[in-house]
């Protein structure tokens, strides 16, 4: 079974998906963290070519070898893995890696084109969506900062992921849109847990 949580920034994506593949034994792979080192390995000269990125055990993400993952959540890495993320030739790059990672594998996949272009037969697509104000609340909690410029920072990059010519955020027709607006952590994932069993007894049926 493939799951694919898409939405904009700061949503609970990452929150919500390594805790899904816990409970389910899946594995968990964090795209996002995925432009986020492909961010890393360009400002550090790498060519695209040369850039290999894997994931391992808990959404742990590995640039040529090496753990990258507590390099990887910072207000410059936001930014530059946005702008990035708008290049088609890194989406080729990284859309081919995450299609290998998830091959023949049970997967719960976070990102923002999962269900429309990484995974479109996913079995489960969910598109997480919260206020700004609540994701800039969120984001301040995690990074600190003013809530002034959390919140325009995730503005301004909503704006461009939403925008971009390639492969832009948005719904799929099919999935299943969730507003965690209020709503706590363990309330998304009993909501998740129950689309999951409706979807495998439909799966089963
Ligand atoms: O989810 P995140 O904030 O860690 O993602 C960082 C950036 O990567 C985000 O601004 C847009 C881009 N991204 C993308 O374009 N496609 C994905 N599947 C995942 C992330």
């Amino acid at each position: 079974m493939k799951i694919a949580i898409d939405g904009p920034a700061a949503a609970g994506k990452t929150t919500l998906g390594k805790r899904l593949a816990h409970a389910l034994g899946f594995l968990f792979v964090p795209t996002g963290a995925m432009y986020r080192a492909a961010a890393l390995a360009h400002h550090r000269g790498l060519a695209l070519e040369d850039m290999d990125i894997t994931v391992g055990e808990d959404g742990r993400v590995f640039l040529n070898g090496e753990d990258v993952t507590n390099l990887l959540s910072n207000p410059e890495l936001d930014e530059l893995s946005s702008r990035l993320a708008a290049d088609a030739r890194v989406r080729a790059r990284l859309v081919e890696l995450q299609r290998r990672i998830a091959a023949g594998r049970d997967v719960v996949m976070e990102g923002r084109d999962i269900g429309t272009v990484v995974l479109p037969d996913a079995e489960l697509k969910i598109f997480l969506w919260a206020t700004l104000e609540e994701r800039a609340r969120r984001r301040q909690r995690e990074q600190g900062g003013t809530f002034a410029e959390v919140l325009e920072a995730i503005r301004r990059r909503d704006e461009r992921d939403s925008t971009r010519s390639c492969a832009p955020l948005r719904p799929a027709p099919d999935a299943v849109v969730l507003d965690t607006t209020g709503k706590d952590p363990d309330e998304v994932l009993k909501l998740v847990l129950k689309l999951v069993e409706e979807r495998r007894a439909r799966l089963a049926s």
